[in-house]
């Protein structure tokens, strides 16, 4: 046991963070009035490098001009493999309305691609004497951004959030597959003939968890690519929130309700942590550090397993 105190992450809604090309505008209105805690839009993979230059352009006069009420707003930025992440994060820091709160970099390696943005940020902050520090969220979704997951989730106070991105993460680690997340056809045990489904995304999803629960930042289910399945999506959420994610991608307006269901604690869920609590004060009082509620043990370590719940469900009813 450590006598180190764990930190919190930010305590910020983020059950879900709907995506949108910077190079649909149209769009635009639609993410800001839809249901999501976080709103990404992208330079990125979903923008063609002929519309790179329009598409930031775009994002940058949004910052200022659409109402994004009280979301975290989010620029996913180019990766630092490209030619153009520097200008991505140029123009938006000398450019963008201060309404802007923050910028993702894909597919991060190393502590040192995430030091490279805090650096250039930094310097043009203080020139431009920007009055709102930028905060940052990564994607880990390359073999070397999963091997060096821990330094990642330490490099820099500007992050708040971590997310796993399924496709690329495949792709990078020479998996068989091509759904983006979700059940893996040929990911099963065989028993007397039978299937037996695992979870080839468990491992990465745990060391993001570890991770970011170690340097106080929020972790977050990537991607679900096939937007016509929610059983699938919500299958997939709830592993994720079980694992202690706090949220999920939406690449689609129908997953947003989806995410907002899953990763907001269930009254009964809330009602039965509150009993807990007061089963435990109930012990504490008798001078117990044990008791039972339900037929089942509780004793300290619940009270902060309830905690997590009760905490949640009120950051939430604050929005
Ligand atoms: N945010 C808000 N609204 C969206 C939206 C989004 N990301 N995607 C679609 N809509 C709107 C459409 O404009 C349409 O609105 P309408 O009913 O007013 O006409 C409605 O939702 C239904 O859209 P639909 O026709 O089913 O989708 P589409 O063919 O227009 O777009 C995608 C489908 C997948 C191409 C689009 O959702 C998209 O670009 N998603 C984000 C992709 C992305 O950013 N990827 C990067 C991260 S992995
Ligand atoms: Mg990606």
């Amino acid at each position: 046991m450590s006598f180190r105190i764990q930190p919190a992450a930010p305590a910020r809604p983020n059950r879900c963070q709907l995506f949108g090309p910077g190079s649909r505008t149209a769009l635009f209105e639609k993410m800001a009035t839809s249901a999501a805690d976080v709103i990404n839009l992208d330079l990125e993979d979903s923008v063609s490098p002929n519309d790179k230059d329009q598409a930031r352009a775009n994002v940058i006069q949004a910052t200022h001009e659409v109402d994004w009420g009280n979301k975290t707003l989010s620029v996913r930025i180019n990766g630092l493999d490209t030619p153009f992440w520097y200008r991505d994060v140029v123009d938006l820091l000398e450019q963008a309305g201060e309404r802007l709160d923050q910028i993702m970099i894909p597919k991060v390696g190393c502590a040192a691609d995430v030091y490279a943005v805090d650096a250039l940020v930094s310097a043009i902050e203080a020139a431009k004497g920007r009055r709102k520090r930028i905060a940052f969220e990564v994607i880990i979704e390359s073999a070397a951004g999963i091997a060096h997951v821990e330094e990642i989730a330490a490099a820099s106070p500007r992050l708040q959030a971590m997310s796993l991105g399924a496709a690329d993460f495949a792709a990078s680690m020479g998996m068989h597959t091509t759904g983006i997340g979700g059940t893996q056809e040929n990911y099963y045990m065989l028993r007397d003939g039978r299937q037996y489904w695992s979870d080839p995304w468990h491992w990465a999803q745990a060391a993001i968890v570890a991770a970011c629960r170690t340097h106080g930042v929020l972790p977050v289910d990537g991607p679900f690519g096939d937007f016509s399945d929610d059983d699938g999506f919500r299958a997939q959420a709830l592993r994720s929130a079980t694992l202690g994610m706090v949220g999920k991608w939406a690449i689609h307006p129908k997953q947003v309700a989806l995410a907002n269901e899953v990763f907001t604690p269930t009254e009964t869920a809330v009602a039965e942590a509150r009993e807990i609590l007061s089963a435990m004060e109930e012990a504490k009082a008798r001078g117990e550090g044990a008791t039972v509620y339900k037929g089942r043990l509780v004793d300290i370590a619940s009270i902060k397993q309830a905690e997590v719940i009760v905490r949640q469900a009120e950051m939430i009813e604050k929005i």
